[in-house]
């Protein structure tokens, strides 16, 4: 199957899944990156004279009506984004919903609730399924952030859609990964950070024999000193995954991909600690403190690992950065990633939000916006809604 650009789409009624799910506070929208990024295909539709019923999840509130969850204020800064008026269906499916779709003009835009409201969603039931996509002439995903779910609105729906396509985000995200994956230009530096080598252990497996240099940060990379013997204080491990953190040195150190370990740690008391207890070799962590940060000799390090990268994939930051106090590492890595003369691409929300908190995001190639799906997609795994439209 194809994507949008080659739909049929003059006055017809297209269903389009999104992934709004946006973090919210009191109400209030916290990041819109999401929602911007699926002005593209809504704006097609517009263009090409069709009906855009847009649909999407947003948090996860198993299958009950949730007035906190409803996409009512997606609805409000969808209308600012595309200047005009987006109407809010009191539901996604039931004769309601439906008339409202009926009286549908060319040039209006219905948003559809929460469809999570309903346990058919997250069953992937039949009957939720053929219901959504009776509203729509045409059903279109440009959902990325759930294609690793094999949910309603992304797998069942095409079953009953009279012709489904992929939007321009997903375009957008699986050339991008794709091409990283099967043909990336050398050499290629893979950076994983973040709290706990388990979310990891996939991408790494999948990748330790595709990528040039490994970088490991955050306190993932207790775990591989742990497992070499070091001491690593009062620090986050994971000491069943110390087997696993061997074995995938021992696999790159065999296909030759150079794997670069912090040097230094800026070590604290704890995580919410306000100053740092000082900054320490990998060898000397001392017994009563945690590693919070890489210290500045491991930026060096890494910024020399980055120096020549013609392609760059970062999931999760260096350190516990929500916390000032730990954060430089992160920021470092981000500055210099944005500086590397090649594709870039970051996936994840921590990363992201740590991306785009340092400013340097318009200078990254390309800033997935998958958490789960994205890395899925770098585990190598087989993802149900693009396998469901043959992408
Ligand atoms: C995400 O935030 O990664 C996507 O919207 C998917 O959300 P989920 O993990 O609740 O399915």
């Amino acid at each position: 199957m194809a994507f949008i650009d080659a739909a049929q789409l003059d006055k017809k009624r297209v269903l389009i899944r999104l992934d709004l799910n946006v973090p919210l506070q009191d109400g209030l929208i916290q990041d819109d990156s999401r929602i911007r990024e699926a002005l593209p295909t809504i704006k097609h539709v517009l263009k090409m004279n069709g009906i855009p019923i847009l649909c999407s999840h947003l948090g996860k509130p198993k299958g009950e009506r949730n007035q906190g969850l409803s996409l009512q204020p997606v609805a409000k800064r969808l209308s600012q984004l595309l200047e005009r008026e987006i109407k809010m269906a009191p539901d996604c499916i039931g004769s309601e919903v439906k008339d409202l779709v009926n009286r549908l003009e060319p040039g209006e835009v219905l948003l559809l609730e929460n469809l999570r409201f309903h346990s058919g969603e997250t069953k992937n039931d039949k009957e939720f399924s053929r219901q959504l996509a009776e509203l729509g002439d045409v059903f279109v995903n440009d959902a990325f952030g759930v294609v690793h779910r094999k949910h309603a609105s992304v797998v069942g729906v095409v079953d009953y859609a009279p012709a489904s396509y992929g939007g321009f985000l997903l375009k957008k995200e699986t050339e991008y990964l794709r091409k990283a994956l099967l043909n990336p230009d050398r050499p290629f530096v893979l950076i994983a950070g973040g709290a706990k080598v388990s979310t990891k252990l996939g991408v790494l497996s999948n990748l330790a024999d595709k990528v040039d240099r490994v970088i490991v940060g955050g306190a993932m990379a207790n775990t591989f000193l742990k497992a070499q013997g070091f001491g690593t204080g009062l620090s986050l491990v994971e000491p069943e995954l110390q087997d696993d953190a061997l074995q995938i040195m021992n696999r790159t150190k065999k296909n030759k991909v150079s794997f670069y370990f912090p040097v230094d740690f800026v070590t604290g008391r704890d995580v919410k600690a306000s100053q740092p207890s000082g900054i320490h070799p990998y060898q000397d962590i001392p017994a009563q403190d945690m590693m919070l940060d890489i210290g500045p000799a491991s930026h060096t390090l890494f910024a020399e690992a980055l120096k020549d990268a013609k392609t760059v994939i970062w999931n999760g930051p260096m350190g516990a950065f929500e916390n000032p106090v730990f954060s430089q590492g992160s920021f470092g890595m981000a500055e210099t990633v944005a500086g590397v003369q090649g594709t870039t691409i970051i996936g994840g929300g921590d990363t992201d939000s740590l991306v785009h908190k340092s400013g340097v995001h318009e200078s990254i190639s390309f800033i997935s916006t998958g958490g789960g799906s994205f890395l899925e997609f770098m585990e190598g795994k087989e993802l149900p809604g693009l396998k469901v439209l043959g992408i």
